[in-house]
């Protein structure tokens, strides 16, 4: 391996979400933070380097994003994903979850129905109700092989409604979604003329043995319903930098998104989240095949765990993402209860399944993007608690 991810870095005190809002997420300031979705490795140094370049210049004036941002992305995805696109389909955004809500607000109107797949990344949630838009839930079916889609109820949702928002890999059950499923998705939406907004923000992180496949890909009758919304900051650890890209293939749909954007003064960005951006997709490859590696065998070490020591825990091993998301339902504890043994007996930070909407009751997600030693510690803090204790549920 040319790069460490052994490597502990200290992260208290740096305005990081992760650990400096512990006390206010979790009452409690030392949980080990398995929770929002970045990760503990250090940043690469390629793309370190090339943001500390650019911050030596002593000018910080206006920017614009120069064809280099473009083509770098234009390249990652054709060399990673075989998409082809055209560089004017890409569309700087300053984050994901920004353009999810710039995407509802301009192509749906208020009280449109807008379909999720729960359980699933909450802000998807927000993107819809915040802005007066009503929720339509296509909940996942939990099933002895993991999480399907029940198509037979996204027929009838499709019906009335004008969008779906596709989380393509599913955060938090970790699906790397297969052709055959995607395309009954597709068909289903080309029926009933329901756009689709796939975030595809985690399509770098799949794990070994599973592939990303994109959805505008498809087909083009597909594509010109899809917005796709992609970024490098889960795969390097950019998230500070709010530097993510949306793309559209169909010139229509786009220049209503572009027309949203530039009214709203937004396009610039920030300097460093270009370089950063143009670092990782120039440079970032192995770097990311050897990340994903690390991952992997921490899920390989998560889900040996849980499954010999733990055994009344339910490991939904992800195919993509460093999620782990772990069902609890046969300790027969209540969801409070749940979080509050994890936190304050177990002394760890994990997001609650509840938060990300119905089917995530009884249910953790455990964030694994930590150095081993960490994940092991945190383990075996876990088992003190969660042990096979047949009156688990009764304490
Ligand atoms: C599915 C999904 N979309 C978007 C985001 C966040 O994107 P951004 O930080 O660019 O707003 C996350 C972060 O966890 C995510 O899991």
């Amino acid at each position: 391996m040319k790069y460490n991810f052994d490597t502990t870095v200290e992260r208290i005190e740096t305005s990081c979400v992760k650990y400096d809002l512990r006390e206010t997420i979790f009452g409690k300031s030392d949980v080990i933070p398995m929770w929002v979705a970045d990760m503990d490795f250090e940043t690469p140094d390629f793309i370190r380097e090339a943001v500390i370049e650019r911050a030596l210049h002593p000018i910080y004036g206006y920017t614009f994003r120069d064809s280099s941002y473009y083509n770098h992305i234009v390249n990652w995805l054709d060399n990673n994903h075989q998409w082809k696109i055209e560089k004017e389909s890409v569309v700087f955004c300053p984050g994901v979850v920004p353009a999810l809500n710039f995407a509802v607000l301009a192509f749906t109107e208020p009280k449109d129905k807008i379909i999720v797949q729960p359980p699933v990344y909450f802000p998807f949630f927000g993107a819809v109700k915040s802005h007066d838009r009503e929720l339509v839930y296509n909940q996942l079916l939990k099933t002895d092989n993991g999480y399907i889609i029940d198509y037979e109820l996204l027929n009838e949702q499709a019906k009335d409604a004008v969008m779906l928002i596709l989380c393509n890999p599913h955060n938090p059950v970790g699906r790397a979604w297969k052709i055959d499923e995607l395309e009954k998705i597709a068909e289903i939406c080309l029926k009933n003329n329901v756009m689709v907004l796939s975030d595809e923000i985690h399509a770098d992180l799949v794990l070994p043995g599973f592939k990303h496949e994109v959805f505008a890909n498809i087909s083009p009758e597909v594509a010109s319903i899809t917005i796709t919304t992609h970024a490098p900051s889960k795969t390097f650890n950019l998230a500070g930098l709010a530097t993510s890209s949306v793309i559209i293939t169909n010139p229509d749909l786009r220049k209503i998104f572009k027309d949203y954007v530039e009214n709203l003064h937004i396009g610039m960005g920030n300097i460093f989240g270009m370089v950063a951006s143009n670092a990782a997709y120039e440079k970032g490859n192995e770097w990311r095949l050897q990340l994903v590696d690390y991952i992997n065998d921490n899920v390989d070490y998560v889900d040996r765990f849980i499954t010999e020591q733990l055994p009344l825990v339910r490991v939904f091993r992800p195919e993509a993402t460093y999620m782990v998301w772990l069902d609890f339902s046969k300790y027969g504890l209540s969801d409070a209860d749940l979080k509050k043994r994890m936190i304050f007996e177990a002394g760890l930070g994990l997001n609650a399944g509840t938060d990300f909407g119905p089917g995530g009751e009884g249910c953790l997600r455990m964030n694994v993007a930590c150095q081993r030693k960490t994940l092991e510690i945190a383990m075996h803090q876990f088992r003190e608690v969660f042990s096979n204790n047949p009156n688990v549920s009764s304490l």
